[in-house]
């Protein structure tokens, strides 16, 4: 096995990959890549890299630094779609500059490559029910435009320089930790305000159903698809991959099976409402299960519980670190 490094590594799915990445390699192997913010928590004796994506100098001094030749990136550095849509010069230069970079980099380096790709790639042009691999791909959005051209990028560099980049489309990715600029992240926070005993104001219409995953199965689905055998990746450009859609009404319902009190109202944000409606209602990914043999394992029941266990974990923690003051 060779070193791996992960950009992005302070994200919520870089947080993520980095746990399971240490437990599989140990922490001597795994380079944790970060930029502005910096990682804490890391097991000890474990490597960490600050790397800008954008800066292709640096990125090589990385990759030289570490043996990180013939080795493996997954790069997750990127704006999400509201940030991206708030600055969008930025959101192109991170998002498309920086994955040029690493391809890059990868190409002269021999490495292989993980990205993910998201939903946001459809439109208006795909059927919002039970998406399909290969529906049109015309985003109305600056976070989807990046990720269509992320994905140009990864098959152009397959086809011409036989770079290994393999890709899925995320759904939104529910996970404990601050939520980041996104659209699907409101579900996180309604988890949170939900343990905290606080009444929730959901940013989407009541009716909003947009395809998730739990970040369980996320993490899996990157380290599968990498492990795969080369020949049964025959999607060069990114997988369309899938777990469960709810609304935020469904979903605030389900969090009323563990707390009852639980109470939302809608105050509609309507940016992110524009977004959500221009994104599918669900994602057929039978291409990834029929190809390298991916299958989800949480549904809306199994991922509430989790998070809304893992949620009470961390705020007990928070309040004894208080003084025993009551969070929130
Ligand atoms: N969670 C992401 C967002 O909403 C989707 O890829 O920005």
């Amino acid at each position: 096995m060779k070193n791996i490094l992960v950009t992005g590594g302070a994200g919520a799915i870089g947080r993520n990959l980095l746990k399971a990445l240490y437990a599989q390699h140990g922490s001597q192997m795994v380079i944790a890549g970060y930029n502005r913010t910096p990682l804490t928590g890391l097991p000890d004796g474990s490597l960490s890299a600050q790397v800008d994506v954008y800066d292709k100098e640096r990125l090589i001094s990385v990759v030289e630094e570490h043996d990180l030749d013939d080795g493996e990136i997954y790069h997750l550095a990127a704006l999400l779609s509201i940030a991206a849509e708030k600055d969008p010069e930025r959101a192109r230069r991170v998002n498309m500059g920086g994955l040029k970079n690493v391809l890059d980099v990868a190409r002269e380096y021999d490495m292989r490559v993980f990205w993910p790709s998201s939903i946001a790639v459809f439109g208006s042009s795909a059927p919002k029910h039970n998406t399909p691999q290969n529906a049109p791909l015309d985003p109305e959005f600056e976070y989807g435009r990046n990720k269509v051209e992320g994905e140009k990028l990864l098959n152009q560099f397959f086809d011409e320089f036989e770079v290994d980049g393999r890709s899925v489309r995320y759904p939104g990715l529910l996970t404990p930790g601050k939520p980041g600029p996104g659209t699907t992240e409101y579900a996180i926070e309604m988890i949170y305000a939900a343990v905290r005993g606080e009444h929730y104001a959901s940013p989407l219409r009541h009716d909003t159903e947009l395809p998730m995953m739990d970040m369980r199965d996320a993490t899996r689905a990157a380290l599968e698809i990498m492990k795969a055998p080369k020949e049964d990746i025959k999607v060069r450009t990114s997988y369309n991959l899938s777990a469960m859609s709810f609304t935020p009404e469904e979903l605030a319902e389900e969090i009323r099976k563990h707390i009852p009190r639980f109470k939302t109202d809608y105050k509609i944000d309507d940016l992110k409402q524009r977004v959500a409606d221009s994104w599918p209602n669900s994602i057929d990914d039978s291409s990834a299960r029929d190809q390298w043999g991916w299958n989800h394992r949480y549904g809306l029941p199994e991922m509430t519980e989790h998070m809304i266990a893992e949620i009470q974990k961390e705020l007990e923690i928070l309040r004894n670190a208080n003084g025993g003051v009551k969070y929130g």
